[in-house]
């Protein structure tokens, strides 16, 4: 079950859960059609959890393979230490297979041979991918990012993949697409979601949207790696989008599908609850979540998930310099 867990560090709970509760029953309400009123209802949202976790050495050999790639100076480090390859790797948000943070588990059900990624949509060239021809195609390169969920926790990985703006060069996009669209894997066989709200009742199939101008720009990537293999399932095996400058949850996982739209399509979190998970998202330390501050953050690690080391927020997560120019 996913029940509200504000964090500590965050407010005392007697100022948020009230809040919380409102947004969280008004929209859940809403997805159910109404009618369960005045019985207790669990919590969802995309909500930090605490409690105990793996310690590092418990994580078992992942199904990845080695993957290399030239590092992109321009990219080459952040004014932080990377964090521990297992510690971003067993705290994780993957609604699809519930809403704990320990889903790295059950995410290994995701079936990810043979893959394929759709180009549809407002393109000249619409196709469709498999992941050899995505890796002949558009050449990887290595970045280390900072990365930061609306959450509050962040980390620091090595991402390999290769700019969106690749993409956006060889499917060319008509003068008609304003936005793009990602769709995540999903088979309610395999990919259920948090069994309380139950999976049916969420927006699934997973799904993010960026500005066409926003996927043009350099930071916006697409990961098909992280820590020198391929993706692990559990962060969205085997191709996901990073987007540095805005929350993490803008980065779809397990991406099957990018569409070209005229018009903003609906997305995921801000389907669940607008008030909380705009569309645009980008990281703002002075704009608050209506349920928690924005200012600072954590960082994951380094002795365990928890272990963590409070920062202030960066302004767009410290990338200003690259996408300022889009947000004046
Ligand atoms: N993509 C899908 N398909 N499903 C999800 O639940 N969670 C998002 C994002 N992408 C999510 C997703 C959120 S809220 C975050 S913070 C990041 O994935 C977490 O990525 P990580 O688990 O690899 O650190």
């Amino acid at each position: 079950m996913a029940f509200i867990h504000i964090p500590k560090w965050q407010l005392p709970e007697s100022q948020v859960t009230s809040e919380a509760a409102f947004y969280n029953r008004r929209r859940f309400l809403t997805l159910m059609g109404a009618g369960i009123a005045g019985t207790t209802l669990p919590l969802i949202s995309c909500q930090q959890q605490i409690k105990p976790t793996r310690k590092p050495e418990q994580l078992p050999l992942l199904n990845t393979k080695t993957l290399t790639a030239r590092r992109n100076p321009t990219f080459g480090q952040v004014d932080r230490e990377i964090t521990n390859e297992t510690l971003a790797a067993t705290y994780n948000n993957f609604y699809e297979f519930g809403s704990s943070k320990e889903i790295w588990q059950k995410a290994q059900a995701l079936p990810t041979e043979n893959w394929r990624v759709e180009i549809a949509g407002l393109v000249k060239k619409p196709d469709v991918y498999d992941m050899d021809r995505l890796q002949r195609e558009f050449s990887l390169e290595e970045r280390i990012y900072r990365f930061r969920c609306v959450e509050a926790w962040a980390m620091v990985v090595p991402w390999l993949g290769f700019p969106m703006n690749a993409l956006l060069k060889a499917v060319e996009p008509t003068a008609k697409a304003k936005f793009v669209q990602f769709t995540s894997y999903f088979d309610r066989q395999v990919t259920p979601g948090p069994s309380f709200p139950p999976g049916q009742f969420l927006p699934f199939p997973y799904t993010e949207a960026l500005r066409i101008e926003e996927m043009a720009n350099d930071l916006a990537f697409f990961a098909v790696g992280i820590y020198g293999h391929t993706l692990p399932k559990q962060h969205g095996a085997p191709i996901r989008a990073v987007i540095p400058w805005k929350y993490g949850f803008k980065g779809a996982k397990s991406i099957v599908k990018i569409e070209f739209t005229a018009t903003q399509p609906p997305t995921f979190w801000n389907t669940i609850s607008p008030n909380e998970y705009q569309f645009e998202a980008n990281v703002e330390p002075e704009v608050s979540h209506p349920r928690w501050s924005q200012a600072k953050e954590r960082l994951i690690g380094p002795g365990n998930q928890f272990d963590w080391q409070e920062v202030p927020t960066l302004k767009y997560n410290g990338y200003g310099e690259f996408v300022a120019s889009l947000y004046v």
